[in-house]
């Protein structure tokens, strides 16, 4: 019988994040700032409001960056306590008091199925979330994209894959689906295709970085051959699921930012900027 309530978020945060050097030569790409805020902090935050209290991160080589931030820094506590600046570390501290933290590296980078199945040591047997922090998601009035999600596996007890529209020529970018609407926003997958050329899309419906696992997925993770790019892709392993009938899609409610390219970035930016003002 599989756990009912989903606690851990999976983070995989490995990659070299290239597409952003030189910043990332000594930064993890997961570090770099929105405004003031890590990318991987939007991230964290998404899960604490989804009400997730564990974040197990997947991290490589020159990635000690992330768990010192998701720490006490008690020199500079110490020194901002009291004045007016305290107030800027008051969500960081919020979550380090009330969410626990586990990181596992990934020694060899082999795509994206291969950091999940990484981080099955700090999962285990439980159905799990997985967020994607370079894909950064907000919204002004519904619920963020992982309760959204979360709430859907309350119902229907499979794994969950975001799925927003894309223009056909971008299909390259994206894991893309194909399936029956069973529900408003909601499908069930029936074929997937880690980045297509545009003319075998099987559609216009992109996976972007938000994942509802079921724990069997490490099994089938670990039969899964190397696909696109010569890496183990989780796209080919959900396949193997959606042929069961066990992924849906869900066309999530809210906007979506690509911080994995820099003009995702600068989108971003902006609008937290203005959001903000
Ligand atoms: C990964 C997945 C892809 C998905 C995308 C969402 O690709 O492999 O299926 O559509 O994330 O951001 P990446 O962006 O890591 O190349």
């Amino acid at each position: 019988m599989l756990k009912q309530k989903i606690t851990k978020c999976l983070f995989p945060a490995a990659g070299y994040g290239t597409r952003f050097l030189p910043a990332t030569k000594a930064i993890p790409k997961e570090m770099l700032p929105v405004l003031t805020k890590p990318l991987l902090q939007y991230g964290v935050e998404e899960a604490i409001s989804a009400g997730l209290d564990t974040m197990a991160i997947v991290t490589g080589r020159g990635k000690r960056a992330i768990e010192d931030h998701f720490d006490r820094s008690y020199e500079l506590e110490h020194q901002i306590d009291g004045t007016s600046k305290e107030n800027l570390m008051s969500e960081i501290r919020g979550i380090v008091n009330n969410c626990k933290f586990s990181y596992t590296r990934q020694v060899e980078m082999k795509g994206l199925g291969h950091a999940i199945l990484t981080g099955e040591t700090l999962i285990g047997d439980e159905p799990f979330a997985v967020i994607l922090a370079d894909d950064l998601c907000d919204n002004d009035s519904d619920e963020a994209v992982l309760t959204q999600m979360i709430k859907l596996y309350d119902k229907y007890r499979c794994s969950i894959v975001a799925v927003e529209e894309i223009p056909r020529e971008d299909s390259s970018k994206y894991g893309v689906i194909a399936g029956d609407v069973i529900e408003d926003r909601i499908l069930r997958v029936a074929d997937m295709v880690e980045k297509p050329d545009p003319k075998d899309a099987p559609s216009n419906l992109a996976i972007i970085g938000r994942y509802i696992l079921t724990p069997d997925i490490f099994e089938i993770l670990k039969d899964t051959k190397a696909g696109k790019g010569g890496e183990i892709q989780i796209t080919d392993a959900l396949l193997t699921q959606a042929k069961a009938g066990n992924v849906i899609a869900y066309k999530f409610k809210g906007k979506r930012f690509d911080c994995g390219s820099v003009d995702g970035f600068v989108e971003a930016t902006n609008y937290f900027y203005s959001k903000e003002k």
